[in-house]
């Protein structure tokens, strides 16, 4: 299909949960690479993201009900590809990528210290939708580090930036 509704802005999703490895119970905190997300209301704040149902993600926001999106620079399209190309089940993504993990204020979750800026949010709906979950979340904390050049996606690894 043409992608004629690319490029879009690349952010990574933070989450945390417990979650079941070779019988025992651990907590995972998690990133994942995520295009498909937009603002939805002012008053109150609402951010909605589309998360595919077979995504590690998707069942760590369905349980914890938060989750954080991370905007990031232009500099940041391998950490982006591996977070995007890798489940969270098997992968520690934090040490992957080598990205700093710093607690979110309003959410108990992980957030990325060298993102460009943050929403920390509260899961206010969820639906589903073909083999995606539209869940919408309602922004308790926001923060904007600076507003640098940021990674947009066009097609396969291929990205671009603002001016
Ligand atoms: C540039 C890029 C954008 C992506 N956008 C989305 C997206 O919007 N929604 C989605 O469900 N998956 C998206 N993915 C795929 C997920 O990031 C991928 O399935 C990831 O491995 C899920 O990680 P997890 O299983 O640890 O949650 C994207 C991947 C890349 C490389």
């Amino acid at each position: 299909m043409l992608k004629i509704y690319n490029p879009r802005q690349t952010v990574l999703i933070t989450s945390r949960d417990k979650i079941d490895l070779y019988g025992k119970s651990t907590i995972k905190d998690n990133i994942m690479t995520c295009d498909w997300h937009t603002p939805i209301s002012f008053k109150p704040l609402y951010y909605a993201v589309s998360i595919s149902t077979q995504s590690l993600t998707h069942s760590l926001i369905e349980k914890s009900r938060v989750f954080c999106i991370n905007f990031i620079p232009e500099t940041m399209k391998k950490e982006a590809i591996l977070c995007g190309r890798h489940s969270g089940t098997h992968t520690d993504k934090f040490e992957a990528t080598g990205l700093g993990k710093s607690e979110c204020e309003k959410i108990d979750g992980p957030r990325i210290t060298e993102a460009l800026g943050y929403l920390e949010c509260e899961l206010e709906d969820i639906k589903a939708y073909g083999d995606h979950t539209l869940f919408v979340g309602k922004i308790l904390h926001s923060h904007l580090q600076n507003l640098d050049k940021r990674l947009f996606h066009t097609y396969e690894n291929d990205f671009t930036t603002t001016k």
